[in-house]
């Protein structure tokens, strides 16, 4: 079998070169993409004389067959197809015969891999687009119910102030959409064709590279045609967008690991997204989230070991740019396999309102008791230090915030008077939380309809 690029060479390489350098094993599943701009391409070469009509009609037939081939699963691969563009020309030419061998014209494969990686970008940037809307949609749900649902709220994971369980969801839709638009600006910038740049230089050829773009549907055109097949910025970005959306995702997975522990309870797993032991009749486990927290190391090691990849590079096309697809397809098949997992999940666990509330602690409200002799008038660094003789002392005679008598507080201030008591209450502290953004149900509210604009925006 002779190679596409075997003209200068007087022998076939060696078997175990075959094995590391060829890619077809990973980059097959670029085929739509690649034929997508085959198409194009031979368009163009129409349209600038170097294909007649007739030729450019053989190559556009062919190309069809090709892909059919791809689609019903028919494509035989030979030996000598080292990656998805000599491949799918290599069976072009026995499928139409001369005209084949005209397609590669003014075009390398170093701008036919670059192209192939944005228009394979571009769509994957759409999907997980919308595999996060879903997730954030069943947060969405989750939460409305939950608007008066007090649970504790914690810093350094010790219980601080009490929040609602609606704001606790909410909080993680607002990490969602800022992922969902790093997807978005990623597509943006990876929408211009690297088309017509050839192998670094450039095509002689008088291509029409805007019209060229417009055809495979990229908003634009690059700029420089030895950045451009050199780049491979769409590929970090998008492994990044990934890495710090599976960050978020990790996060959220362990806050239900915990809160599903039986010692809290606050969440109850689902049956259909849990699993049992082998050995432990009483086990339920949260595998989905302990994946999702698990795969979160793979996503940033795809991105760490590409920017690694990356550094040392001189100018122009190196072979190293062909490590861009396999961490790449690794993070977004992981990112399809996890995100519609977590909606499902989160459609299906049921949080527990009175196990929230049983662990309601009254240290929570001391905040509120600071505030309380603020509005009688005591500077705040003051009353801060007051209530923290009032929590000693309650943690002295082992009573919650409320046990300590009037007599108690006024010892340690006359500030203190019978209208404290009113002022332990879960309920009203969340409930005073009004200001945008807060946990106030009223506030939450707001905080959802926002939301589900944003949402309906994108629609
Ligand atoms: N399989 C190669 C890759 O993925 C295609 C580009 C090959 N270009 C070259 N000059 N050898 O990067």
């Amino acid at each position: 079998m002779t190679k596409l690029w075997g003209g200068r060479f007087a022998a076939e390489p060696d078997a175990r070169l075959k094995a590391l350098n060829d890619s077809i094993g990973f980059d097959a599943q670029l085929y739509v993409v690649d034929i997508a701009g085959s198409s194009a391409y031979a368009a163009a070469l129409e349209s600038a004389g170097i294909l007649t009509p007739a030729e450019a009609q053989e190559i556009q037939h062919g190309l069809r067959k090709v892909l059919s081939e791809f689609e019903q699963d028919v494509f035989v691969l030979q030996e000598g197809d080292e990656d998805i563009h000599t491949a799918v020309e290599r069976r072009l030419g026995e499928l139409i015969g001369a005209a084949a061998g005209k397609l590669h014209t003014g075009r390398s494969r170093n701008d036919q891999v670059a192209t192939d990686g944005r228009l394979w970008l571009l769509d994957a940037c759409r999907q997980v687009q919308s595999q996060i809307r879903g997730v954030q949609e069943m947060l969405i749900s989750a939460a409305e119910p939950h608007l008066e649902t007090v649970m504790p709220g914690y810093t350094h994971f010790q219980p601080a102030q009490p929040i609602t369980a609606a704001h606790w969801l909410m909080s993680f839709f607002w990490m969602l959409q800022r992922d969902a638009e790093r997807f978005a600006d990623c597509a943006r910038r990876a929408n211009q064709s690297p088309l017509g740049s050839s192998a670094l230089a450039g095509t002689p050829y008088p291509i029409d590279r805007q019209s060229l773009a417009e055809r495979m549907g990229f908003a634009d055109i690059t700029a420089n045609s030895l950045d451009a097949i050199s780049d491979r910025d769409g590929v970090a970005e998008f492994m990044f967008a990934g890495s710090l959306l599976m960050t978020h995702l990790s996060r959220f997975a362990e806050d239900i690991i915990i809160y599903s522990n039986p010692s809290l309870g606050f969440i109850k797993l689902p049956d259909v997204y849990s699993t049992g032991s082998s050995l432990m009749p009483q086990k339920r486990n949260p595998d989905p989230l302990e994946l999702t927290r698990g795969k979160t190391g793979r996503v940033i090691g795809n991105l760490s070991g590409f920017l690694t990849t990356l550094k040392g590079l001189p100018s122009g096309y190196n072979k190293d740019l062909q490590e861009d697809k396999e961490s790449l397809f690794d993070t977004a098949n992981t990112l399809a396999l996890i995100l519609p997992v977590l909606a499902g999940f989160i459609g299906a666990m049921e949080l527990v309102p009175s196990k929230m509330r049983a662990a309601l602690d009254e240290g929570l409200l001391a905040t509120e008791l600071a505030d309380y002799l603020v509005a009688k008038g005591v500077p705040f660094r003051e009353a801060h230090h007051l209530v923290g003789q009032a929590v000693r002392a309650a943690e002295q005679q082992n009573t919650p915030l409320s046990g300590l008598s009037l007599n108690d507080y006024q010892q340690i201030s006359l500030a203190f008077e019978r209208d404290v008591y009113g002022w332990l209450d879960f309920d009203a502290a969340v409930k005073k939380r009004t200001a945008a953004g807060g946990t106030s149900p009223q506030a939450v509210k707001e905080q959802i309809q926002k939301a589900k604009e944003i949402l309906w925006a994108s629609d």
